[in-house]
């Protein structure tokens, strides 16, 4: 899950990400290796190592933290969530709170292979299956939130982009 604060306006968002000194992002993983082996390597190379807070553990206990701390509220420009799916719904519960009015939130595998859509008589993996209703709870709680506009991108496995709007 990534967290991002940005102190200028979006159309130096550019500028800025290659100056990279007006940004920072926290981001979190409840496994230090995936971030060390698999993010790591690619941020380094990017020479934006340093804008990145990294918190190792579970998310939930670090956002019930930051929104504990009413100066966090409405602060972050962007926050990206591709972790745990049974968690989605309580984690849109915290980030709405962090996320700034026309901020964006972006919500990875809402198409969940498709499983959301699916009739209930398919055939699915039980990994898949097992997800699949937190995903689907998530979707009906995303599209009947009135704080946001969101739009759904087709691409790879869903990826659900909601603009805070009040
Ligand atoms: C699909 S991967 C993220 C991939 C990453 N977004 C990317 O595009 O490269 C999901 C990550 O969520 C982490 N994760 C799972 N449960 C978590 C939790 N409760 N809190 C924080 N991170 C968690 C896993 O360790 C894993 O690294």
């Amino acid at each position: 899950m990534g967290l991002t604060k940005l102190s200028t306006k979006y159309d130096d968002y550019a500028k800025t990400c290659k100056k990279g000194h007006l940004f920072k992002i926290l981001a979190m993983d409840i496994n230090k290796e995936n971030y060390e082996e698999i993010g790591l390597p690619i941020i380094q190379k990017a020479g934006v190592a340093h804008k990145i807070d990294f918190r190792e553990g579970p998310a939930l206990p670090v956002l019930d933290l930051l929104v504990e701390d009413k100066n966090n509220h409405g602060t972050y420009d962007f926050i990206f969530v591709d972790a745990d799916k049974d968690n989605y719904i309580n984690y849109h519960k915290r980030i709405i709170e962090l996320v700034k009015v026309g901020g964006v939130i972006g919500y990875d595998n809402t198409l969940w292979n498709g499983s959301v859509v699916a009739p209930p008589d398919a055939t699915l993996g039980k990994y898949v299956r097992y997800y699949s209703d937190f995903v689907l709870e998530l979707n009906k709680a995303l599209a009947a939130d009135p704080r946001i506009e969101i739009c759904m991108l087709p691409v790879g496995d869903g990826i659900t982009l909601c603009r805070r709007s009040s």
